[in-house]
């Protein structure tokens, strides 16, 4: 997959260890974000992510800031995108199942490297249901 990954000052360590999974894992990775500890403004990254997803120039994104939520309401602004943040595999499994999300939002502040690339692992591995959810998320655009 075109993975467009993208980071605050608070996600550098997580984002480098989450691209080194997916590159082992044979992706193409894009990186967006900061790799300095510099404090930046989330949304100078989350804009160009969520630009290259909602014009299928990458399959999936992934956010990455303190608490994912800086992230994920910048994200979601721009139409086409969901925007989800994942803080266990489970709801990362979910998010995708459910909400087909095509942004991974992932608040570094409050996982552990692990848990971080777990969470990248659960939503890879999981499939859209569609169905009764594929009428719910046509319901989201306003
Ligand atoms: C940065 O200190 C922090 O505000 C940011 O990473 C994020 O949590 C915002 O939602």
């Amino acid at each position: 997959m075109k993975i467009a990954i993208g980071n605050d000052h608070a996600g550098v360590a997580l984002k480098n260890l989450i691209s080194t999974y997916l590159k082992k894992t044979g992706h193409d990775v894009q990186n967006f974000g900061t790799d300095s500890e510099v404090s930046c403004d989330y949304p100078d990254i989350a804009h160009p992510v969520a630009m290259v997803v909602q014009n299928s120039e990458a399959d999936l994104g992934i956010l990455i800031c303190g608490t994912a939520n800086g992230v994920a309401m910048t994200a979601n602004k721009h139409k086409g995108i969901r925007a989800a943040i994942a803080w266990n595999s489970e709801i990362a499994g979910i998010v995708h199942a459910h909400n087909n999300a095509n942004i991974l939002c992932i608040p570094a502040r409050f996982v552990t490297g692990d848990e971080g690339v777990n969470i990248v692992e659960k939503y890879l591995s999981t499939s859209f249901e569609g169905g009764r959810h594929e009428n719910r998320i046509k319901k989201i655009p306003c």
